[in-house]
């Protein structure tokens, strides 16, 4: 079943073409990821699903509905880790859940619960009182993942996840979310690390200058280019991951 169709997706900010007619599908219960060097249109590809933003010009079906007539239903139904922190510094771990909570209409009742048990998956249950900026980078992520999973998603979307950890974190967060997909979760995430995406993704997109210049599985892509994954990047995108 599909979870994501686009056709055509085109996004313009003013005069530069962001997204450039891409056509892509994803399917329930999969890890697809977006690769690409920075400025591909990962992030702006991200934000057309969620509803964030309506593209310029193409389909886009979400759930089988339309993103520009349903966005309230389908955003019910999304989890989002933006790439960006955007936690609120002036309350505990608990209350950002709790405040979010309520833009999906989970009453406080029900929502602290949910909040407790969502900090126990991501093991924050003890820095439940403390405030955001006594958090470490790690934290402040896991915090993230916690609550793009408040309104329980069918899908969610994780714009780099894990960028910024050190490799301990990030191998829990793989653990977090695996266990998602092992639960039927349908992930979406960009990602600039190779290990993520081979570890996570079924499939992958390459994007590179508003396109898409393949999609496959990453074992997939080794097979047919030879290499290991960040060498085929290299050769599709001419660029490379590292200085
Ligand atoms: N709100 C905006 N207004 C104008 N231009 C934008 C806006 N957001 C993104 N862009 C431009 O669109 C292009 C794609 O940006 P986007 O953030 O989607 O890339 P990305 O693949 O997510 O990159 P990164 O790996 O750095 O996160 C870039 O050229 C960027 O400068
Ligand atoms: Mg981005």
């Amino acid at each position: 079943m599909q979870i994501v169709f686009a056709k055509g997706l085109t996004k313009d900010y003013g005069s530069l073409r962001a997204v450039d007619n891409i056509d892509f599908e994803i399917l329930k219960g999969e890890c697809f990821g977006f690769l690409g060097p920075n400025g591909a249109g990962k992030t702006t590809v991200m934000g057309i699903i969620y509803c964030f933003m309506p593209p310029t010009a193409g389909d886009v079906k979400i759930f089988g509905m339309d993103a520009a007539k349903n966005r309230s239903e389908i955003k019910s139904r999304i989890g989002v880790m933006p790439q960006e922190d955007n936690l609120d510094p002036d309350l505990t771990v608990l209350e950002n859940l709790i405040v979010y909570a309520r833009y999906f209409d989970i009453s406080k009742k029900s929502s602290l619960p949910v909040s407790m048990e969502l900090l126990e998956f991501v093991e924050l249950k003890e820095k439940a009182n403390v405030k955001i900026p006594s958090l470490s980078g790690g934290m402040k992520r896991r915090l993230i993942l916690a609550r793009a999973l408040i309104n329980n998603p069918e899908l969610l979307i994780l714009d780099e996840p894990t960028t910024g950890l050190d490799p301990h974190s990030r191998r829990s967060v793989w653990e977090k979310l695996n266990h998602l997909k092992s639960k039927g979760t349908t992930l979406i995430l960009t990602t600039h690390y190779m290990e993520e995406a081979e570890r996570l993704c079924d499939r992958v997109a390459i994007m590179d200058m508003g396109k898409i210049v393949t999609t496959d599985s990453p074992s997939g892509l080794v097979k047919k280019h030879g290499g290991n994954l960040e060498e085929v990047y290299l050769k599709l995108t001419g660029k490379q991951l590292k200085d």
